[in-house]
Protein backbone atom coordinates (compact mmCIF):
# COMPACT_ATOMS: atom_id res chain seq x y z
CA UNK A 1 0.00 0.00 0.00
CA UNK A 2 1.47 3.51 -0.79
CA UNK A 3 1.41 6.74 1.03
CA UNK A 4 -0.76 8.35 -0.97
CA UNK A 5 -3.75 5.43 0.08
CA UNK A 6 -2.93 5.89 3.43
CA UNK A 7 -2.89 9.46 3.78
CA UNK A 8 -6.37 9.52 1.74
CA UNK A 9 -8.14 6.86 4.15
CA UNK A 10 -6.71 9.36 6.81
CA UNK A 11 -7.94 12.19 5.07
CA UNK A 12 -10.98 10.42 4.83
CA UNK A 13 -11.41 9.90 8.71
CA UNK A 14 -11.75 6.29 7.90
CA UNK A 15 -9.91 3.87 10.55
CA UNK A 16 -6.67 2.15 9.54
CA UNK A 17 -8.96 -1.32 10.01
CA UNK A 18 -10.17 -0.79 7.06
CA UNK A 19 -7.15 0.18 4.85
CA UNK A 20 -5.10 -2.79 6.27
CA UNK A 21 -3.55 -5.69 4.35
CA UNK A 22 -4.96 -8.97 3.31
CA UNK A 23 -2.31 -11.80 2.54
CA UNK A 24 -2.84 -10.93 -0.45
CA UNK A 25 -1.09 -7.74 -1.02
CA UNK A 26 1.91 -8.77 1.20
CA UNK A 27 2.72 -12.14 -1.26
CA UNK A 28 3.92 -10.50 -4.25
CA UNK A 29 3.26 -12.60 -6.91
CA UNK A 30 6.33 -12.73 -9.41
CA UNK A 31 5.55 -11.28 -12.83
CA UNK A 32 3.25 -14.11 -15.02
CA UNK A 33 5.75 -12.39 -18.12
CA UNK A 34 8.84 -12.57 -16.51
CA UNK A 35 11.13 -15.68 -17.50
CA UNK A 36 10.95 -19.03 -15.63
CA UNK A 37 13.84 -19.57 -13.67
CA UNK A 38 14.88 -23.15 -13.19
CA UNK A 39 15.16 -23.53 -9.49
CA UNK A 40 11.79 -22.11 -8.55
CA UNK A 41 8.28 -23.59 -8.09
CA UNK A 42 5.37 -21.61 -10.07
CA UNK A 43 1.69 -22.66 -10.12
CA UNK A 44 1.47 -22.82 -13.62
CA UNK A 45 4.41 -24.45 -15.03
CA UNK A 46 4.74 -26.96 -12.17
CA UNK A 47 1.80 -27.36 -10.20
CA UNK A 48 -1.39 -27.16 -12.47
CA UNK A 49 0.06 -29.71 -14.89
CA UNK A 50 1.05 -32.47 -12.19
CA UNK A 51 -2.45 -31.92 -10.51
CA UNK A 52 -4.27 -32.11 -13.99
CA UNK A 53 -2.22 -35.23 -14.84
CA UNK A 54 -2.58 -37.05 -11.74
CA UNK A 55 -5.55 -36.47 -9.57
CA UNK A 56 -7.71 -33.93 -12.13
CA UNK A 57 -9.15 -37.20 -14.20
CA UNK A 58 -12.62 -38.03 -14.87
CA UNK A 59 -14.14 -40.39 -11.81
CA UNK A 60 -11.75 -38.79 -9.78
CA UNK A 61 -10.64 -34.69 -8.88
CA UNK A 62 -11.84 -33.26 -12.14
CA UNK A 63 -14.62 -30.72 -11.91
CA UNK A 64 -17.30 -32.84 -12.37
CA UNK A 65 -16.46 -35.52 -10.60
CA UNK A 66 -15.26 -33.50 -7.68
CA UNK A 67 -14.63 -37.01 -5.27
CA UNK A 68 -14.99 -36.32 -1.34
CA UNK A 69 -15.54 -32.43 -2.46
CA UNK A 70 -12.42 -31.86 -4.03
CA UNK A 71 -11.71 -30.55 -7.43
CA UNK A 72 -8.27 -29.68 -8.40
CA UNK A 73 -8.58 -28.24 -12.11
CA UNK A 74 -8.20 -24.24 -11.64
CA UNK A 75 -6.73 -22.43 -9.25
CA UNK A 76 -10.14 -21.58 -7.31
CA UNK A 77 -11.08 -25.03 -7.20
CA UNK A 78 -8.28 -26.10 -5.05
CA UNK A 79 -8.53 -23.35 -2.89
CA UNK A 80 -11.83 -23.83 -2.44
CA UNK A 81 -11.31 -27.85 -1.78
CA UNK A 82 -10.57 -27.23 2.02
CA UNK A 83 -7.23 -28.99 1.57
CA UNK A 84 -4.85 -26.36 2.05
CA UNK A 85 -4.01 -24.64 5.25
CA UNK A 86 -2.07 -21.84 4.59
CA UNK A 87 -1.36 -21.10 8.57
CA UNK A 88 0.14 -24.75 8.60
CA UNK A 89 1.15 -25.72 5.46
CA UNK A 90 2.57 -29.46 5.92
CA UNK A 91 -0.89 -30.35 7.82
CA UNK A 92 -2.46 -29.28 4.52
CA UNK A 93 -4.94 -32.33 3.53
CA UNK A 94 -3.40 -32.09 -0.05
CA UNK A 95 0.04 -32.95 1.35
CA UNK A 96 -0.87 -35.51 3.96
CA UNK A 97 -2.72 -37.61 1.36
CA UNK A 98 0.28 -38.33 -0.81
CA UNK A 99 1.71 -39.72 2.19
CA UNK A 100 -0.47 -42.43 3.56
CA UNK A 101 -0.30 -45.58 2.54
CA UNK A 102 -2.52 -48.51 1.83
CA UNK A 103 -6.21 -47.13 0.68
CA UNK A 104 -5.87 -43.74 1.77
CA UNK A 105 -2.83 -42.88 -0.27
CA UNK A 106 -3.51 -40.40 -3.51
CA UNK A 107 -3.30 -40.69 -6.08
CA UNK A 108 -4.49 -44.71 -4.91
CA UNK A 109 -4.11 -48.02 -5.75
CA UNK A 110 -3.46 -48.80 -9.08
CA UNK A 111 -2.26 -45.38 -10.15
CA UNK A 112 1.73 -44.91 -8.82
CA UNK A 113 2.36 -42.83 -6.35
CA UNK A 114 3.76 -39.29 -6.95
CA UNK A 115 7.82 -39.55 -7.33
CA UNK A 116 9.71 -37.77 -4.74
CA UNK A 117 10.47 -34.50 -6.96
CA UNK A 118 6.65 -34.24 -7.39
CA UNK A 119 5.79 -33.87 -3.45
CA UNK A 120 8.72 -31.91 -3.56
CA UNK A 121 7.31 -29.74 -5.81
CA UNK A 122 3.94 -29.62 -3.97
CA UNK A 123 6.08 -29.03 -0.63
CA UNK A 124 7.84 -25.90 -1.34
CA UNK A 125 4.60 -24.19 -3.13
CA UNK A 126 3.05 -25.39 0.21
CA UNK A 127 5.53 -23.59 1.47
CA UNK A 128 5.70 -20.81 -0.11
CA UNK A 129 2.15 -20.16 0.53
CA UNK A 130 0.27 -22.00 -2.10
CA UNK A 131 0.08 -18.48 -4.57
CA UNK A 132 -1.46 -18.44 -8.13
CA UNK A 133 2.07 -17.99 -9.10
CA UNK A 134 3.36 -17.60 -12.18
CA UNK A 135 5.68 -17.18 -15.01
CA UNK A 136 6.51 -17.31 -19.25
CA UNK A 137 7.78 -20.23 -19.75
CA UNK A 138 10.02 -20.90 -23.07
CA UNK A 139 8.04 -22.56 -25.89
CA UNK A 140 9.60 -22.15 -29.56
CA UNK A 141 7.71 -23.89 -32.04
CA UNK A 142 10.81 -25.08 -34.19
CA UNK A 143 11.68 -26.93 -31.18
CA UNK A 144 10.23 -30.45 -31.69
CA UNK A 145 12.43 -33.17 -31.24
CA UNK A 146 11.31 -36.72 -29.34
CA UNK A 147 13.81 -36.75 -26.66
CA UNK A 148 13.77 -32.80 -26.26
CA UNK A 149 10.44 -31.57 -26.35
CA UNK A 150 7.67 -34.45 -27.28
CA UNK A 151 8.71 -37.14 -25.09
CA UNK A 152 9.09 -34.91 -21.72
CA UNK A 153 5.81 -32.81 -22.38
CA UNK A 154 4.08 -36.49 -23.01
CA UNK A 155 5.69 -37.26 -19.94
CA UNK A 156 4.50 -34.71 -18.03
CA UNK A 157 0.67 -33.80 -19.07
CA UNK A 158 0.10 -37.00 -20.33
CA UNK A 159 1.18 -39.97 -18.38
CA UNK A 160 -0.60 -39.24 -15.28
CA UNK A 161 -3.53 -40.78 -17.16
CA UNK A 162 -2.40 -42.71 -19.67
CA UNK A 163 0.47 -44.71 -17.74
CA UNK A 164 0.73 -48.71 -17.77
CA UNK A 165 -0.95 -49.23 -14.32
CA UNK A 166 -4.11 -47.44 -14.60
CA UNK A 167 -4.82 -46.43 -18.32
CA UNK A 168 -7.53 -44.01 -19.10
CA UNK A 169 -9.50 -45.69 -22.43
CA UNK A 170 -7.03 -47.94 -22.48
CA UNK A 171 -4.19 -45.79 -23.70
CA UNK A 172 -0.85 -45.71 -22.60
CA UNK A 173 1.86 -43.40 -23.65
CA UNK A 174 4.59 -44.41 -21.94
CA UNK A 175 6.95 -45.79 -24.79
CA UNK A 176 7.62 -44.37 -28.13
CA UNK A 177 6.25 -46.99 -30.40
CA UNK A 178 2.80 -46.68 -27.97
CA UNK A 179 2.78 -42.79 -29.02
CA UNK A 180 3.52 -43.73 -33.05
CA UNK A 181 0.95 -46.24 -32.97
CA UNK A 182 -1.32 -43.33 -32.24
CA UNK A 183 0.58 -40.64 -34.55
CA UNK A 184 -0.16 -42.98 -37.59
CA UNK A 185 -4.24 -43.78 -36.50
CA UNK A 186 -4.64 -40.25 -36.86
CA UNK A 187 -5.87 -40.16 -32.93
CA UNK A 188 -2.77 -38.05 -31.35
CA UNK A 189 -3.40 -35.71 -33.71
CA UNK A 190 -7.29 -35.65 -33.17
CA UNK A 191 -7.01 -35.39 -29.68
CA UNK A 192 -4.17 -32.51 -29.66
CA UNK A 193 -6.36 -30.15 -32.08
CA UNK A 194 -10.15 -31.78 -30.49
CA UNK A 195 -10.94 -32.55 -34.26
CA UNK A 196 -13.40 -35.34 -34.33
CA UNK A 197 -12.14 -36.49 -30.81
CA UNK A 198 -12.21 -35.62 -27.44
CA UNK A 199 -9.82 -32.92 -26.69
CA UNK A 200 -6.26 -34.07 -24.87
CA UNK A 201 -5.34 -33.47 -21.95
CA UNK A 202 -8.83 -34.16 -20.64
CA UNK A 203 -10.66 -30.76 -20.41
CA UNK A 204 -7.33 -28.81 -20.56
CA UNK A 205 -6.09 -28.25 -24.35
CA UNK A 206 -2.13 -27.81 -24.38
CA UNK A 207 -1.64 -23.80 -24.98
CA UNK A 208 -1.23 -23.06 -28.36
CA UNK A 209 2.71 -23.36 -29.25
CA UNK A 210 2.33 -26.76 -27.04
CA UNK A 211 -0.17 -28.13 -29.75
CA UNK A 212 2.24 -26.29 -32.61
CA UNK A 213 5.26 -28.54 -31.56
CA UNK A 214 3.17 -31.51 -31.48
CA UNK A 215 1.69 -30.88 -35.03
CA UNK A 216 5.32 -30.21 -36.16
CA UNK A 217 6.60 -33.20 -35.46
CA UNK A 218 3.65 -35.27 -36.78
CA UNK A 219 4.11 -33.28 -39.72
CA UNK A 220 7.93 -34.01 -39.46
CA UNK A 221 6.92 -37.81 -39.67
CA UNK A 222 7.09 -38.13 -35.84
CA UNK A 223 10.77 -39.25 -36.29
CA UNK A 224 12.44 -40.84 -32.79
CA UNK A 225 15.14 -38.41 -32.45
C1 LIG B 1 -6.85 -36.15 -16.79
C2 LIG B 1 -6.71 -37.37 -17.55
C3 LIG B 1 -6.16 -37.32 -18.94
C4 LIG B 1 -5.02 -36.68 -19.38
C5 LIG B 1 -4.06 -35.82 -18.56
C6 LIG B 1 -4.85 -37.02 -20.76
N1 LIG B 1 -5.86 -37.85 -21.15
FE1 LIG B 1 -6.10 -38.71 -22.99
N2 LIG B 1 -7.83 -39.59 -22.39
C7 LIG B 1 -8.41 -39.42 -21.16
C8 LIG B 1 -9.76 -39.98 -21.20
C9 LIG B 1 -10.75 -39.96 -20.05
C10 LIG B 1 -9.95 -40.49 -22.50
C11 LIG B 1 -11.22 -41.12 -23.08
C12 LIG B 1 -12.04 -39.96 -23.59
C13 LIG B 1 -13.39 -40.37 -24.13
O1 LIG B 1 -13.42 -41.24 -25.00
O2 LIG B 1 -14.37 -39.81 -23.67
C14 LIG B 1 -8.70 -40.24 -23.21
C15 LIG B 1 -8.49 -40.63 -24.53
C16 LIG B 1 -7.35 -40.33 -25.26
C17 LIG B 1 -7.11 -40.74 -26.63
C18 LIG B 1 -8.03 -41.60 -27.47
C19 LIG B 1 -8.85 -40.76 -28.37
C20 LIG B 1 -9.80 -41.64 -29.17
O3 LIG B 1 -10.99 -41.35 -29.15
O4 LIG B 1 -9.31 -42.61 -29.77
C21 LIG B 1 -5.88 -40.23 -26.98
C22 LIG B 1 -5.18 -40.39 -28.33
C23 LIG B 1 -5.38 -39.49 -25.85
N3 LIG B 1 -6.28 -39.58 -24.80
C24 LIG B 1 -4.18 -38.81 -25.85
C25 LIG B 1 -3.77 -37.99 -24.80
C26 LIG B 1 -2.60 -37.14 -24.89
C27 LIG B 1 -1.68 -37.03 -26.08
C28 LIG B 1 -2.51 -36.49 -23.69
C29 LIG B 1 -1.52 -35.44 -23.28
C30 LIG B 1 -1.33 -34.32 -24.18
C31 LIG B 1 -3.61 -36.96 -22.86
N4 LIG B 1 -4.36 -37.85 -23.57
C32 LIG B 1 -3.82 -36.55 -21.55
C33 LIG B 1 -7.86 -38.82 -20.06
C34 LIG B 1 -6.69 -38.05 -20.07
Amino acid sequence: MNKRVIASCLLLGLSLASCKHTIEDIYVLPDPNAPCKDQEVYFNRDIEPLLLSKCAMPGCHDNQTGSDGVRLSGYNNILNSDIIKKDDPLDSEIWEVLNESGDKRMPPEPNPPLTSAEKELIRTWLLQGAPNSACKQDCDTSQFSWSGTIQPLIKQKCEGCHNSASPQSGIILEQYTQVKALVDNGSLEGSITGNGFVVMPYQNPLPACEQQQMLNWIADGAPQN
